[in-house]
């Protein structure tokens, strides 16, 4: 449809032009166009689209919107592409003009999709080649969890979301760099080397040695120690300056405990089929010193108390003092956002000294807004971003336990990653076993295995995608594996359930219908009832759809699609006969039962959940 409604727009934007060329010509100068203001139909009794720019020109036209809407109508009558395209518009209210389009046009967009993989979504990459050129790379920051610590469930949400984005826009087209920005420098090491040379020496030397609960139990004792005990905190500092001098010992010990945490980290990634490159905030390290040299040159930095800062402008702290980013603390030593910093001039930095990327999208709690807002304005500042550069802050809500605290076990220690996801298999499983029970049906362990493994994983991702991702989000298992409502396993038994009436009507009429090419399906498709149009139309928003949360960054507008999509069929299916109905109606609406299917699998897909053949 996003085709369609491109097309609509230039014919509504030239009819404009034709009915008020002085106008339009002066608009034109002005840098700002006149604009029909095409949009979706806010009700389906008006059409398609509907275009509301009559009012909106009225007062500089100095004429009623509805006679500038005539003049627009008029114009459109002469144009054949329209006639083409759209019934007879409509004038309605004080100016609003509705458009449908020509029914036997949404048909043949229908047929087309059948057997297409990418259902009518345009891809950046073929357009970037026509243009002789390639598509920029997008960067997607996400997960990002700190070595030597536990990796919460914040950090699961960021991995879920980062992830559904990151196949959007490689759906899309993009080339996307999937980033893991692991906190693998800094202070903590120094804290957790310190204390280990203590307590646990061979933690330092060899692989292994104790085991990662131990780790992170130690890393909490480290950070009492340093918060509590000056000369501990004077040796931490020493370690730190040792292992960013590149001290062999400390590094051993620094890869070492790494390599631990990264391959507890990766067992999450493999179990929730998430791939991410891992690349830490030490693979900055070597950057720091430019960052500084650049802000200087830029005339931005300021030595205040020692520390070097860069002071922002618009926004400020307490009393109206202005804040600062401090980029090198008094004792030298760089933190957090100076390594941000150091990461936006290398990711915008053309290859290949640096990734050429023209988005940088970052998926962190929504904590951590000031943190990017200061971060991204120094950048600014400094001159790093080209033409058409965009630092994007993806902000996320708290993860709370249905009490709407924070998320706990009900010993009241924080939840384990490993858990909750296991706990979400099991009782998928159990769900499962009581179901084949009630339905006296016997399956093979493997098959049990193998549902309750992905619907299981599929609601933890799909309850996280499915609510706005800036409001706060109550994690309750009932509610992620209800089997009604917008759910993972409503969605996945709808995809089961009409794949198989697709396939079913298929077998009935020879095994021809819905061969994955399309062919079978009757050409022209047909359609008659509404039910069957408002399926249709449904089906049509994909590819705007895909192309707003390729804007927007919030998958939830995905989910609520896909369920809207899931009860349209519903109503059609429940009162529209299918398999029973006679041709050409019988194998047009088998196509729309097969569309309806491949549009939610490949939605599902985009959201990074596997779907299902039998459940
Ligand atoms: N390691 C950080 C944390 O656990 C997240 C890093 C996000 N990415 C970034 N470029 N700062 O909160």
């Amino acid at each position: 449809m996003l085709r369609l409604a491109q097309a609509l727009d230039r014919q509504l934007r030239a009819a404009l032009e034709m009915a008020f060329p002085q106008a339009a010509a002066a608009a034109i100068e002005a840098g700002a166009p006149l604009d029909p203001q095409l949009a979706p139909a806010s009700k389906p009794e008006f059409g398609d689209f509907q275009a509301n720019g009559a009012l909106g020109l009225a007062r500089s036209l100095g004429l009623p919107p509805r006679k500038i809407a005539e003049a627009i109508v008029a114009q459109l009558a002469a144009d054949p592409a329209f006639a083409a395209l759209c019934l007879e518009p409509v004038i309605a209210g004080p100016g609003f003009l509705n458009l449908t389009i020509r029914p036997e046009l949404l048909a043949a967009e229908v047929r087309a999709r059948l057997g297409d993989p990418r259902l009518g979504v345009p891809s950046v990459a073929q357009d970037a080649a026509s243009e002789g050129g390639a598509a920029a790379p997008v960067i997607v920051d996400f997960s990002s969890p700190n070595i030597a610590k536990e990796m919460h469930v914040g950090h699961l949400r960021s991995t879920i979301i980062g992830d559904a984005l990151a196949r959007v826009l490689e759906f899309r087209g993009h080339p996307v760099l999937r980033l893991n920005h692991v906190g693998d420098w800094g202070t903590q090491f120094g804290m957790l080397i310190t204390h280990l040379k203590e307590v646990a020496p061979e933690a330092l030397t060899t692989a292994d040695a104790v085991d990662l609960g131990d780790l992170v139990a130690f890393y909490r004792e480290a950070k009492k120690r340093f918060d509590d005990d000056e000369a501990f905190q004077a040796t931490a500092r020493e370690e730190v300056v040792k292992l960013q001098g590149g001290d062999p010992v400390s590094l051993k010990a620094w890869g070492l405990l790494c390599d631990q945490s990264r391959r507890e980290f990766q067992k999450i990634y493999d179990r929730l089929a998430i791939r991410l490159s891992e690349r830490g905030e030490s693979f900055y390290n070597p950057h720091l010193e430019a960052v500084v040299a650049d802000l200087a040159a830029a005339g931005l930095l300021v030595v205040d108390q020692g520390a070097k800062c860069v002071f922002l402008e618009g926004v400020s702290g307490k009393e109206g003092a202005p804040l600062p980013v401090i980029v090198q603390k008094s004792d030298g030593g760089f933190n957090y956002a100076t390594t941000d910093l150091a990461a936006i001039r290398y990711r915008l930095a053309p290859a290949p000294g640096g990734d050429g990327a023209r988005r940088v999208i970052y998926v962190t709690d929504a904590g951590q807004a000031s943190h990017f807002a200061g971060v991204f304005q120094v950048a600014r500042r400094a001159g790093w971003l080209p033409a058409g550069a965009s630092l994007e802050h993806v902000p996320f809500g708290l993860v709370q336990g249905e009490d709407g605290k924070k998320l706990k076990t009900r010993a009241g220690d924080t939840v384990r990653l490993r858990d909750l996801l296991d706990e979400a298999v099991e009782r998928c499983e159990a769900d499962l076993r009581r179901r084949l029970a009630e339905e006296e049906r016997t399956e093979e362990e493997a098959f049990i295995h193998h549902v309750a493994t992905t619907v299981g994983l599929a609601a933890v991702k799909y309850a996280d995608l499915s609510q706005n991702r800036i409001t706060n989000y109550q994690f309750s298992f009932d509610r992620m594996l209800a089997l009604q409502g917008n759910t993972a396993p409503y969605l996945l038994y709808a995809v089961v359930r009409i794949a198989g009436i697709a396939r079913r009507g298929g077998e009935l009429a020879g095994g021809g219908l819905g061969d994955g090419q399309g062919g079978g399906f009757p050409d022209p498709l047909q359609f008659s009832e509404p039910q069957e149009w408002a399926l249709v139309r449904d089906l049509l928003k994909f590819d705007a759809v895909v192309a707003e949360v390729e804007t927007d960054l919030l998958p939830n507008r995905l989910c609520s699609y896909l369920f809207e999509l899931s009860q349209v069929f519903n109503r059609f299916y429940d009162q529209v006969p299918v398999l029973k109905a006679e041709e050409p109606a019988r194998g047009s609406r088998l196509a729309l039962c097969r569309l309806t299917a491949d549009t939610l699998k490949l939605g599902l897909g985009l959201l990074g959940i596997e779907t299902l053949e039998r459940m």
